[in-house]
C-alpha cells in the first residue's frame, strides 16, 4: 500500500474539476483517504515547493498555487503513486499521454490543473504535510 498526495490545482476549482478528477481517482480504484479545500498562504506553497526554490519559475508557481483555493486529499492504493501519475499524465501537458488529466484539462507546463506525488517517500512526506496521523489511519467503514 501507498500513499500519494492528490492537489487540484487553482485552474482546477475554477474550470470547476472537482467532481471530474475525484470520479477519475475513484473510477481507478485510488481510495480517498483524507480530503480538505483550503486557500495556500506564500508561506506554506513555499515551504511544499522548497525543492524548486532555486528554479526559475519559483515564484510564479508560489503566484498561481495562492491565486485561489485549493482541494488537496490523500489517496491510497496499491502502487497509488505511479497509478496517479499515469492518471494525470506528463507535468508539461503538451507531452501528457492522450486521455489523461493534464492532457484534456491543463493549459500549460506550469497551470496544469493537479499535483501528483512523484515518489513513495514523497507520497508520506506531501499527505504529512497537509493530514495528520489521525486523518490518514483512518479505517474505512465496512457495511
Ligand atoms: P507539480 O507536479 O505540482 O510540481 C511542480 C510544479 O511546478 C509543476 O507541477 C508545475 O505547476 C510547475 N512547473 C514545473 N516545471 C515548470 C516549468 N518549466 N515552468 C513553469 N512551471 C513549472
Amino acid at each position: 500500500m501507498e500513499k500519494t498526495l492528490l492537489i487540484i490545482k487553482p485552474d482546477g476549482i475554477q474550470k470547476r474539476l472537482i467532481g471530474e478528477i475525484l470520479r477519475r481517482v475513484e473510477a481507478a480504484g485510488l481510495a480517498i483517504k483524507a480530503m480538505r479545500m483550503l486557500q495556500l498562504d506564500r508561506r506554506t506553497a513555499g515551504r511544499f515547493y522548497a525543492v524548486h526554490k532555486e528554479k526559475p519559475f519559483y515564484h510564479s508557481l508560489v503566484e498561481y498555487m495562492t491565486s485561489g483555493p485549493v482541494v488537496v486529499a490523500a489517496l491510497e492504493g496499491i502502487n497509488a503513486v505511479s497509478r496517479f501519475r499515469a492518471l494525470i499524465g506528463a507535468t508539461d501537458p503538451d507531452k501528457a499521454e492522450e486521455g489523461t488529466i493534464r492532457r484534456l484539462f491543463a493549459d500549460s507546463i506550469e497551470r496544469n490543473v493537479v499535483h501528483g506525488s512523484d515518489s513513495t517517500e514523497n507520497g508520506c512526506i506531501e499527505t504529512s504535510f497537509f493530514f495528520g496521523t489521525a486523518d490518514l489511519e483512518m479505517v474505512e467503514s465496512t457495511e
